[in-house]
Protein backbone atom coordinates (compact mmCIF):
# COMPACT_ATOMS: atom_id res chain seq x y z
CA UNK A 1 0.00 0.00 0.00
CA UNK A 2 0.83 3.28 -1.07
CA UNK A 3 0.28 5.47 2.20
CA UNK A 4 0.10 9.02 2.70
CA UNK A 5 0.92 10.62 6.40
CA UNK A 6 0.32 14.42 6.58
CA UNK A 7 2.19 15.70 9.83
CA UNK A 8 4.99 13.27 9.76
CA UNK A 9 7.22 15.33 10.83
CA UNK A 10 5.50 16.39 14.25
CA UNK A 11 5.30 14.60 17.86
CA UNK A 12 2.73 11.75 16.96
CA UNK A 13 2.88 12.24 13.05
CA UNK A 14 6.67 11.08 13.62
CA UNK A 15 5.60 8.48 16.23
CA UNK A 16 3.29 7.15 13.44
CA UNK A 17 5.88 6.43 10.81
CA UNK A 18 8.34 5.11 13.04
CA UNK A 19 5.23 2.64 14.26
CA UNK A 20 4.22 1.89 10.46
CA UNK A 21 7.42 1.28 9.02
CA UNK A 22 7.85 -1.11 12.01
CA UNK A 23 5.18 -3.22 11.77
CA UNK A 24 4.29 -2.48 7.87
CA UNK A 25 7.56 -2.74 5.94
CA UNK A 26 5.47 -3.83 2.93
CA UNK A 27 3.87 -0.24 2.64
CA UNK A 28 4.89 3.03 1.16
CA UNK A 29 5.41 5.72 4.11
CA UNK A 30 4.93 9.29 2.31
CA UNK A 31 5.22 11.53 4.70
CA UNK A 32 3.21 15.18 3.83
CA UNK A 33 4.38 18.15 5.90
CA UNK A 34 4.58 21.94 5.25
CA UNK A 35 7.82 21.52 7.95
CA UNK A 36 6.53 24.37 10.17
CA UNK A 37 7.75 25.43 13.74
CA UNK A 38 6.40 22.06 14.76
CA UNK A 39 8.03 19.61 12.48
CA UNK A 40 11.58 18.57 12.82
CA UNK A 41 12.63 15.90 10.16
CA UNK A 42 15.05 15.07 13.38
CA UNK A 43 12.62 13.07 14.47
CA UNK A 44 12.65 10.51 11.08
CA UNK A 45 16.80 10.24 10.95
CA UNK A 46 16.39 6.73 11.39
CA UNK A 47 14.06 5.95 9.33
CA UNK A 48 15.18 8.52 6.54
CA UNK A 49 17.44 6.54 4.11
CA UNK A 50 14.76 3.33 4.01
CA UNK A 51 13.45 2.55 0.67
CA UNK A 52 10.12 2.53 1.56
CA UNK A 53 10.18 6.09 3.53
CA UNK A 54 9.84 8.96 1.56
CA UNK A 55 9.77 13.13 2.74
CA UNK A 56 7.08 15.12 0.80
CA UNK A 57 7.42 19.00 1.44
CA UNK A 58 4.41 20.49 0.92
CA UNK A 59 1.60 22.24 2.67
CA UNK A 60 -2.21 21.62 2.61
CA UNK A 61 -3.64 25.36 2.34
CA UNK A 62 -2.39 24.65 -1.24
CA UNK A 63 -4.01 22.33 -3.12
CA UNK A 64 -2.09 21.64 -6.02
CA UNK A 65 0.96 20.35 -4.07
CA UNK A 66 -1.38 17.94 -2.57
CA UNK A 67 -2.26 16.85 -6.11
CA UNK A 68 1.51 17.23 -7.03
CA UNK A 69 2.16 14.26 -4.11
CA UNK A 70 -0.88 12.15 -5.18
CA UNK A 71 0.33 12.07 -8.98
CA UNK A 72 3.76 11.12 -7.65
CA UNK A 73 2.63 8.37 -5.49
CA UNK A 74 -1.00 6.97 -6.18
CA UNK A 75 -1.46 7.12 -2.46
CA UNK A 76 -4.13 4.60 -1.57
CA UNK A 77 -4.84 5.58 1.85
CA UNK A 78 -4.16 8.72 4.00
CA UNK A 79 -3.59 9.20 7.60
CA UNK A 80 -4.21 13.10 8.16
CA UNK A 81 -2.55 14.32 11.72
CA UNK A 82 -1.07 17.94 10.00
CA UNK A 83 -2.58 20.45 12.06
CA UNK A 84 -2.02 23.60 13.97
CA UNK A 85 -2.38 22.17 17.27
CA UNK A 86 -1.29 24.32 19.91
CA UNK A 87 -4.11 25.72 22.34
CA UNK A 88 -2.44 28.90 22.89
CA UNK A 89 -1.32 30.10 19.91
CA UNK A 90 -4.85 29.39 18.27
CA UNK A 91 -5.70 32.40 20.80
CA UNK A 92 -2.95 34.71 20.03
CA UNK A 93 -3.29 33.72 15.85
CA UNK A 94 -6.01 32.24 15.21
CA UNK A 95 -5.70 32.47 11.72
CA UNK A 96 -3.71 29.85 10.71
CA UNK A 97 -5.89 27.09 12.38
CA UNK A 98 -8.89 28.12 9.93
CA UNK A 99 -6.09 27.73 6.92
CA UNK A 100 -4.38 24.25 8.02
CA UNK A 101 -7.06 22.32 10.05
CA UNK A 102 -10.08 24.05 7.93
CA UNK A 103 -9.21 24.41 4.21
CA UNK A 104 -6.59 22.58 4.68
CA UNK A 105 -8.94 19.42 5.38
CA UNK A 106 -10.95 20.42 2.63
CA UNK A 107 -8.18 20.57 0.26
CA UNK A 108 -6.74 17.24 1.45
CA UNK A 109 -10.46 15.67 0.87
CA UNK A 110 -11.07 17.20 -2.60
CA UNK A 111 -8.10 15.99 -3.93
CA UNK A 112 -8.39 12.58 -2.66
CA UNK A 113 -12.23 12.69 -4.15
CA UNK A 114 -10.89 13.75 -7.69
CA UNK A 115 -7.89 10.93 -7.62
CA UNK A 116 -10.07 8.22 -6.65
CA UNK A 117 -12.85 8.83 -8.49
CA UNK A 118 -15.25 6.03 -8.84
CA UNK A 119 -12.86 3.73 -6.78
CA UNK A 120 -13.50 6.05 -3.57
CA UNK A 121 -15.14 3.36 -1.36
CA UNK A 122 -12.00 1.34 -1.80
CA UNK A 123 -9.32 3.88 -0.47
CA UNK A 124 -9.72 4.66 2.91
CA UNK A 125 -8.70 8.42 4.95
CA UNK A 126 -8.14 7.72 8.62
CA UNK A 127 -8.95 11.75 10.45
CA UNK A 128 -6.88 12.01 13.53
CA UNK A 129 -8.37 14.56 15.65
CA UNK A 130 -8.71 15.18 19.60
CA UNK A 131 -10.99 14.84 22.40
CA UNK A 132 -10.63 18.75 22.85
CA UNK A 133 -13.89 18.89 20.57
CA UNK A 134 -15.91 18.09 23.48
CA UNK A 135 -14.88 20.63 25.51
CA UNK A 136 -13.59 20.16 29.25
CA UNK A 137 -13.57 17.35 31.12
CA UNK A 138 -15.65 17.36 34.23
CA UNK A 139 -14.05 15.61 37.62
CA UNK A 140 -16.14 12.87 36.75
CA UNK A 141 -16.95 10.49 33.67
CA UNK A 142 -15.65 10.40 29.77
CA UNK A 143 -16.21 11.47 26.73
CA UNK A 144 -17.90 9.10 24.51
CA UNK A 145 -18.26 9.19 21.08
CA UNK A 146 -22.00 10.41 21.39
CA UNK A 147 -21.01 13.39 23.65
CA UNK A 148 -22.03 16.77 21.85
CA UNK A 149 -19.44 18.73 20.42
CA UNK A 150 -18.83 22.21 22.43
CA UNK A 151 -15.41 23.23 21.66
CA UNK A 152 -14.14 26.06 23.49
CA UNK A 153 -10.69 27.43 21.71
CA UNK A 154 -9.98 28.28 18.17
CA UNK A 155 -7.97 25.20 18.22
CA UNK A 156 -11.05 22.83 19.35
CA UNK A 157 -13.22 24.70 17.10
CA UNK A 158 -11.19 24.38 13.91
CA UNK A 159 -10.70 20.41 14.88
CA UNK A 160 -14.15 20.39 15.41
CA UNK A 161 -15.21 21.86 11.78
CA UNK A 162 -12.38 19.84 10.01
CA UNK A 163 -14.32 16.54 12.01
CA UNK A 164 -17.86 17.73 10.30
CA UNK A 165 -16.09 18.20 6.63
CA UNK A 166 -14.80 14.78 6.97
CA UNK A 167 -18.17 13.59 8.15
CA UNK A 168 -20.20 15.71 5.78
CA UNK A 169 -17.08 13.41 2.55
CA UNK A 170 -18.18 10.38 3.64
CA UNK A 171 -22.60 10.95 3.89
CA UNK A 172 -22.51 13.07 0.76
CA UNK A 173 -19.60 11.28 -1.64
CA UNK A 174 -19.24 7.56 -0.10
CA UNK A 175 -15.48 8.10 1.04
CA UNK A 176 -14.78 5.35 3.05
CA UNK A 177 -13.41 7.89 6.05
CA UNK A 178 -12.86 7.17 10.26
CA UNK A 179 -12.14 9.47 12.18
CA UNK A 180 -10.88 9.15 15.81
CA UNK A 181 -10.95 11.59 18.57
CA UNK A 182 -8.18 11.24 21.34
CA UNK A 183 -6.86 12.90 24.16
CA UNK A 184 -3.29 14.35 25.55
CA UNK A 185 -0.29 12.26 24.55
CA UNK A 186 2.63 12.90 25.99
CA UNK A 187 6.25 10.71 25.02
CA UNK A 188 9.09 11.17 22.63
CA UNK A 189 9.41 14.21 20.12
CA UNK A 190 7.05 16.15 21.71
CA UNK A 191 7.68 20.34 20.91
CA UNK A 192 8.90 21.09 24.37
CA UNK A 193 5.71 24.45 24.69
CA UNK A 194 3.49 21.79 25.61
CA UNK A 195 2.50 21.15 28.95
CA UNK A 196 4.88 18.11 29.73
CA UNK A 197 7.69 18.52 28.43
CA UNK A 198 7.36 22.51 29.42
CA UNK A 199 7.41 21.50 32.86
CA UNK A 200 10.16 18.69 32.86
CA UNK A 201 12.27 21.28 31.17
CA UNK A 202 11.30 24.12 33.60
CA UNK A 203 12.49 21.66 36.42
CA UNK A 204 15.46 20.38 35.31
CA UNK A 205 16.53 23.98 34.83
CA UNK A 206 15.22 25.26 38.31
CA UNK A 207 12.97 27.31 36.35
CA UNK A 208 9.01 28.68 37.61
CA UNK A 209 6.45 25.53 37.11
CA UNK A 210 3.62 27.90 35.45
CA UNK A 211 0.36 26.86 36.14
CA UNK A 212 -2.82 27.63 33.80
CA UNK A 213 -5.76 29.54 35.67
CA UNK A 214 -6.42 28.08 39.08
CA UNK A 215 -5.00 24.32 37.78
CA UNK A 216 -7.95 22.57 38.26
CA UNK A 217 -8.43 21.54 34.74
CA UNK A 218 -8.26 17.50 34.37
CA UNK A 219 -7.51 15.88 31.71
CA UNK A 220 -6.74 12.62 30.39
CA UNK A 221 -3.38 11.16 29.37
CA UNK A 222 -1.61 8.26 26.76
CA UNK A 223 1.26 7.84 26.02
CA UNK A 224 1.78 8.55 22.45
CA UNK A 225 3.12 4.35 21.11
CA UNK A 226 -0.55 3.70 22.43
CA UNK A 227 -2.16 5.95 20.37
CA UNK A 228 -0.19 4.88 17.28
CA UNK A 229 -0.99 1.09 18.08
CA UNK A 230 -4.60 2.33 18.14
CA UNK A 231 -4.94 4.51 14.67
CA UNK A 232 -3.30 1.40 13.28
CA UNK A 233 -6.54 -0.63 14.60
CA UNK A 234 -8.52 1.84 13.95
CA UNK A 235 -7.16 2.19 10.57
CA UNK A 236 -7.37 -1.47 9.64
CA UNK A 237 -10.96 -2.48 11.73
CA UNK A 238 -12.66 0.60 12.04
CA UNK A 239 -15.78 0.67 10.13
CA UNK A 240 -16.55 3.19 7.40
CA UNK A 241 -18.08 6.62 9.03
CA UNK A 242 -17.47 5.94 12.24
CA UNK A 243 -15.26 7.66 14.58
CA UNK A 244 -13.32 6.18 17.79
CA UNK A 245 -12.24 7.95 20.68
CA UNK A 246 -9.51 7.02 22.40
CA UNK A 247 -7.77 7.30 25.66
CA UNK A 248 -5.40 6.34 28.10
CA UNK A 249 -7.99 6.16 31.19
CA UNK A 250 -5.61 8.26 33.07
CA UNK A 251 -7.11 11.46 33.98
CA UNK A 252 -5.55 14.25 36.27
CA UNK A 253 -5.93 17.62 37.44
CA UNK A 254 -3.03 19.90 35.91
CA UNK A 255 -1.92 20.90 39.67
CA UNK A 256 -1.52 17.54 40.39
CA UNK A 257 0.84 16.45 37.51
CA UNK A 258 4.73 15.45 38.99
CA UNK A 259 6.63 15.25 35.97
CA UNK A 260 9.43 13.88 37.79
N1 LIG B 1 -0.69 16.27 20.82
C1 LIG B 1 -1.80 15.77 21.36
O1 LIG B 1 -1.86 15.55 22.58
C2 LIG B 1 -2.98 15.44 20.48
C3 LIG B 1 -4.08 14.79 21.06
C4 LIG B 1 -5.16 14.43 20.24
C5 LIG B 1 -5.15 14.73 18.89
N2 LIG B 1 -4.09 15.38 18.35
C6 LIG B 1 -4.11 15.65 16.90
O2 LIG B 1 -3.07 14.88 16.33
C7 LIG B 1 -2.50 15.57 15.22
C8 LIG B 1 -1.00 15.69 15.42
O3 LIG B 1 -0.76 16.41 16.62
P1 LIG B 1 0.75 16.73 17.09
O4 LIG B 1 0.72 17.02 18.53
O5 LIG B 1 1.66 15.68 16.56
O6 LIG B 1 1.00 18.09 16.29
P2 LIG B 1 2.36 18.86 16.02
O7 LIG B 1 2.03 20.31 16.14
O8 LIG B 1 3.48 18.29 16.83
O9 LIG B 1 2.71 18.49 14.49
C9 LIG B 1 1.94 19.00 13.43
C10 LIG B 1 2.69 18.69 12.13
O10 LIG B 1 1.88 19.18 11.04
C11 LIG B 1 2.69 19.94 10.16
N3 LIG B 1 1.85 20.96 9.53
C12 LIG B 1 1.27 22.04 10.15
N4 LIG B 1 0.60 22.77 9.24
C13 LIG B 1 0.73 22.15 8.04
C14 LIG B 1 0.26 22.41 6.74
N5 LIG B 1 -0.46 23.50 6.46
N6 LIG B 1 0.55 21.55 5.74
C15 LIG B 1 1.30 20.44 5.99
N7 LIG B 1 1.82 20.15 7.22
C16 LIG B 1 1.53 20.99 8.23
C17 LIG B 1 3.79 20.52 11.03
O11 LIG B 1 4.94 20.86 10.27
C18 LIG B 1 4.05 19.39 12.02
O12 LIG B 1 5.01 18.49 11.52
C19 LIG B 1 -3.21 16.91 15.13
O13 LIG B 1 -4.20 16.82 14.14
C20 LIG B 1 -3.83 17.09 16.51
O14 LIG B 1 -5.01 17.86 16.44
C21 LIG B 1 -3.01 15.75 19.12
Amino acid sequence: MNLMITGGAGFIGANLVLHWLRHHPDDLVVNFDALTYAGNLGNLEEVKDLPNYRFFRGDLRNALEISKAFSEHNFEAVIHLAAESHVDRSISGPADFIETNITGTFNLLETARKFWGDELSKHRILHVSTDEVYGSLGSSGKFLESTPYAPNSPYSSSKAASDHLVRAWHHTYGMNVVTTNCSNNYGPYQFPEKLLPLLINNCTQNLPIPVYGDGENIRDWLFVEDHCEALDCVFHEGDTGETYNIGGCNEWKNIDIDPL
